[in-house]
C-alpha cells in the first residue's frame, strides 16, 4: 500500500516563487518522492487568472505524485485540511526598498491567514512563513494562531544558510555538499549573522574546520571570514533584485523544499541546518521573537543545538540582530493597531 497523499497549501501560488515552489513540490523534491501530495494553491483574486494558468500546468505536467490540486482565492477553502503550509504570499521587496518598507503591507496579512489556517489546516499543520519580513509575519501568525502549536510556526532562513555553503564553496573552491555546521543567526535581513566559526569541510584527509582551510588556503583570508564574507551573505538577496529586477525565486523555492524536508524527515546525523523558530532565549538572545538558530531534527521536531562557544564577535552581532528582531515586533503590532 502507497502512502497516503499529504495536502501541501503554497499561498501567493501565481507570484515567482510560487512558479518555481509548485513543480518541485509536486517531483517530490520537499516531501520524498515516495510522498503522494495534494497541491493548495492561493492567491488574490487579481492573480486568479494567472493561478488557474498555474494549475492547467500542474496537469500538463503529469507529475506521478501529484493526486490534487486545489487553485482557489478563498483562504478558508485553501487551508482546508493541510499538512504543511507554505506562506509565500505577500508583496516583495522592489530594488531600493528596505524590508521595513513592506512590514505594513505584509503582517496584516499575516494576522487574517493565521485564523483562517488555525480554524482549518490539520492539527499538526507545519507552517513555513517565506514572505517578507519573514521573521515578523511568522511571530504574527503565531500570535494571531494561538491554537497552533508554537514550535509548528517557522520562518525560512535556510536560503542565507545555503547562501553561505555556496560562498564557502565557491571561494575554497571544494564541493558545496561537503560543506556543513555554518550557522545564520537572526533575522532574514542584512542584520543576520552568518557564522562559520563552527562550520566544517569534508576533505580527503578528514574534516577540517573552515577557519583552519581559510588560514591555509589562497583564495580567502581569515580576515575576510570576519567582513567580506559576512556583507556578501547579509547583502545577497538585495544583489539577486539588483542584478534580476526581481527577488531570488528558484533558490528562495529550493531552500523552501530543503527546509520542510529537513524538518519533516530529519537532519543527517552530525550536521544542523538553520532555521527561523519561536525563541526560548537560548544563547541569551531575545526571547518571544522569531529568531534564526542552528536546528538538528528528528521525528518531525527540531531542537536548538545548545552549548556552542561564542566569541566576542559573534556575541555582537547576535545582540545586533536580535535587537532589531525585537524592534520589528513593536513596528509590526504599531501598524495592526
Ligand atoms: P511575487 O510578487 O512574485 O508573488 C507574490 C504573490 O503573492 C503574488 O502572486 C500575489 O498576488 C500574492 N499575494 C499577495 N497578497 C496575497 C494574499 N493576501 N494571499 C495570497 N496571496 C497573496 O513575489 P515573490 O517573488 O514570489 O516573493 C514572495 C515573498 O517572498 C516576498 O515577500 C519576498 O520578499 C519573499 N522572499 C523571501 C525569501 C526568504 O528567504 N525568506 C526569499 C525570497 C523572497
Ligand atoms: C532574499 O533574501 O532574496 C529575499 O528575502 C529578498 C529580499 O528582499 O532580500
Amino acid at each position: 500500500m502507497g502512502k497516503e497523499p499529504l495536502r501541501v497549501l503554497v499561498t501567493g501560488a501565481a507570484g515567482q516563487i510560487g512558479y518555481a515552489l509548485v513543480p518541485m513540490i509536486a517531483r517530490g523534491v520537499m516531501l520524498g518522492t515516495d510522498q503522494p501530495v495534494i497541491l493548495h494553491m492561493l492567491d488574490i483574486p487579481p492573480a486568479a487568472e494567472a493561478l488557474n494558468g498555474v494549475k492547467m500546468e500542474l496537469v500538463d505536467a503529469a507529475f506521478p505524485l501529484l493526486k490534487g490540486v486545489v487553485a482557489t482565492t478563498d483562504v478558508a477553502e485553501a487551508c482546508k485540511g493541510v499538512n504543511v503550509a507554505v506562506m509565500v504570499g505577500g508583496f516583495p521587496r522592489k530594488e531600493g526598498m528596505e524590508r521595513k518598507d513592506v512590514m505594513a503591507k505584509n503582517v496584516s496579512i499575516y494576522k487574517s491567514q493565521a485564523s483562517a489556517l488555525e480554524q482549518h489546516a490539520a492539527p499538526n499543520c507545519k507552517v513555513l512563513v517565506v514572505a517578507n519580513p519573514a521573521n515578523t509575519n511568522a511571530l504574527i501568525l503565531k500570535e494571531f494562531a494561538p491554537s497552533i502549536p508554537q514550535q509548528n510556526i517557522t520562518c525560512l532562513t535556510r536560503l542565507d544558510h545555503n547562501r553561505a555553503l555556496g560562498q564557502i564553496s565557491e571561494r575554497l573552491n571544494v564541493q558545496v555538499s561537503d560543506v556543513k555546521n555554518v550557522i545564520i543567526w537572526g533575522n532574514h535581513s542584512s542584520s543576520q549573522y552568518p557564522d562559520v566559526n563552527h562550520a566544517t569541510v569534508n576533505t580527503e584527509s578528514g574534516e577540517k574546520s573552515v577557519r583552519e582551510l581559510a588560514l591555509f588556503g589562497l583564495c580567502i583570508m581569515p580576515g575576510r571570514l570576519n567582513g567580506e564574507f559576512i556583507s556578501i551573505v547579509q547583502q545577497r538577496g538585495a544583489a539577486i533584485i539588483k542584478a534580476r529586477k526581481l527577488s531570488s525565486a528558484l533558490s528562495a523555492a529550493s531552500s523552501a523544499c530543503d527546509h520542510i524536508r529537513d524538518w519533516v524527515l530529519g537532519t543527517p546525523e552530525g550536521t544542523w541546518v538553520s532555521m527561523g523558530v519561536y525563541s526560548d532565549g537560548s544563547y541569551n538572545v531575545p526571547a518571544g521573537v522569531i529568531y534564526s538558530f542552528p536546528v538538528t531534527c528528528k521525528d518531525g521536531e527540531w531542537k536548538i543545538v545548545q552549548g556552542l562557544p561564542i566569541d566576542e564577535l559573534s556575541r555582537q552581532k547576535m545582540d545586533a540582530t536580535g535587537a532589531e528582531l525585537v524592534d520589528e515586533k513593536a513596528l509590526a503590532y504599531s501598524c495592526l493597531s
